[in-house]
């Protein structure tokens, strides 16, 4: 692998401020999407191995807890700093374990570090309360304190990002983490462990555990009593299991998992706005992020004229190896391009039609072609579970209570978009859907800013915004009384 830095490549974890093997020795090798190349070998670890290294967050959790915000405030900055400082080795890291395309993976570079920043700041606003008392001899008081040992789970799709917008929140809270990334994606999160160690992140503060059997580490998370809070980004399937775990410790969780993003095109919509937010939502990271549209609703009066325009701009899409800059790269590995085109054959046996696409794409591996489907109904399993992939189904629909009925109408509530221009319409449909977010207008909703996360089957618990701190924070109250 060619990077600049040539140290931030790691085949080792990180637990208690040191580089190490797993207790067994075990290791398995990380490959490249695009061609199933070899990058290299990190530690198979087990729950053995997550007990160490939450023993190493254990044992520094006192001094960090007790630093100032300001101060823990200063050393994120400088992390921040730093992952902006090597934004190319990270995204070249990025985009061979991962897939995407370079560009993209620059973007999440500075979409990661602003986690780190956002959080620096929000942890020196951690307010507490004086509540008015209702006795005369006492006060009534609530202040904010780190929950303890933060146990992060995060996802292939987004390597950086989805490690930062929860360790930015963890550490500046005063918890301290242990983070056990995607095993197809481990090596971005080993070089954000290591440029950390540099700016001076202190022993223990910050771990990370690799492994490619993640069960036997996530049961070992729940079943800590050391660990205070699980913070989960992934499937509905695992994150319940994690839920249900975590009953044995009453611990605080986070999930952040799947989701069936509508995307709704009224008659009253700008229509070229509607596509341009169509292709950013859906072909996003090659259709592999959570809040990607799942499906498209389209008003009857304006179907044929979208679904015209949108299969126009998607056949314009390159498909091609992260490396070389394409749009569209690689899916993540055999098991979802084959759920993809699992996916469209059955809508195309119950009847929908490929306006463009359809097919594994020629280039082979696991490079699939953009596809638009139109005549797609709710019998089709493409409608019903998530894609994760550039598979875009159209459906049409007649009135505004039809297309929030069939919007609504799934387990999962994570995002959801519409394009409209009618002010009451606008006001309508953002209050009607059951989602914790909504693109109104707007295909690409994710900043640092605002809080992210959904309701339903989608999750638990707000990441980012001013909310995402007190995922990591214990409310106490204290009754001063003999005044
Ligand atoms: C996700 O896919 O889980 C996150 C997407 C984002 O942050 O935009």
């Amino acid at each position: 692998m060619v990077l600049t830095d040539e140290k931030l490549f790691k085949s080792q974890a990180h637990i208690a401020g040191k580089w190490v093997d797993a207790a067994s020795g075990a290791v398995y090798p990380v490959t490249n999407p695009a061609d199933g190349g070899l990058l290299g070998h990190v530690p198979d670890m087990d729950g053995e191995d997550a007990q160490r290294a939450v023993a190493a967050a254990e044992s520094a959790l006192p001094r960090w807890r007790s630093m100032t915000a300001a101060e823990r405030a200063g050393l994120l900055m400088l992390w921040y700093q730093s992952i902006l400082d090597h934004t190319e080795d990270l995204a070249r890291i990025m985009t061979l374990e991962q897939g995407k395309p370079l560009s993209e993976a620059r973007g999440e570079v500075k979409y990661g570090a602003a986690f780190l920043q956002w959080f620096a700041e929000e942890g020196k606003r951690v307010y507490g309360d004086i509540i008015p008392s209702p006795a005369n001899d006492r006060r009534i008081l609530a202040i904010k304190q780190p929950i303890g040992v933060a146990a992060l789970i995060t996802p292939w799709n987004f390597p950086l990002a989805m490690l930062t917008r929860k360790a930015g929140a963890a550490l500046a809270a005063g918890c301290t983490v242990v983070a056990k990334p995607a095993e197809d994606t481990p090596l971005t999160a080993l070089a954000f462990a290591e440029l950390g160690q540099r700016v001076g992140i202190p022993a223990g503060v910050f771990n990370i555990i690799t492994t490619r059997n993640p069960a036997p580490v996530g049961y070992a998370f729940t079943q800590s009593s050391a660990v205070r809070k699980l913070s989960f980004t992934g499937s509905t399937e695992v994150g319940k299991r994690l839920m249900a775990d975590c009953a044995a410790t009453v611990k605080r969780i986070s999930l952040e998992l799947g989701g069936n993003a509508p995307f709704i095109v009224f008659d009253d919509a700008d229509l070229d706005e509607a596509v341009a937010g169509a292709l950013a939502s859906k072909y996003r990271n090659s259709g592999q992020t959570c809040i990607c549209a799942n499906r498209f609703l389209i008003q009857d009066g304006v179907y044929d004229a979208f679904a015209e325009r949108l299969t126009a701009a998607v056949k314009r899409l390159r498909v091609g190896p992260g490396m070389e800059d394409s749009g569209q790269g690689p899916l993540i590995n055999q098991a979802a391009i084959d759920k993809v085109d699992s996916l469209v054959a059955d809508a195309i046996a119950k009847g929908a039609r490929a306006l463009c696409g359809g097919n594994r794409h020629a280039l082979g591996g696991t490079f699939y072609e953009p596809t638009v489907l139109t005549d797609v109904n709710e019998g089709m399993a493409c409608v019903q579970q998530e894609i994760f992939g550039p598979v875009a189904p159209l459906m049409r629909f007649h009135e505004e209570a039809e297309a929030v009925q069939l919007a609504n109408d799934t387990a999962f509530g994570l995002a959801a978009y519409f394009y409209a221009r009618d002010i009451g319409r606008i006001w309508r449909v953002s209050e009607a859907l059951e989602y914790g977010m909504v693109g109104v207008n707007q295909g690409v909703i994710s900043t640092e800013v605002a809080p992210f996360g959904g309701i339903k089957e989608s999750g638990l618990g707000r990441e980012g915004s001013k909310y995402g701190i007190d995922e990591y924070l214990e409310i106490k109250y204290l009754c001063m009384g003999g005044l």
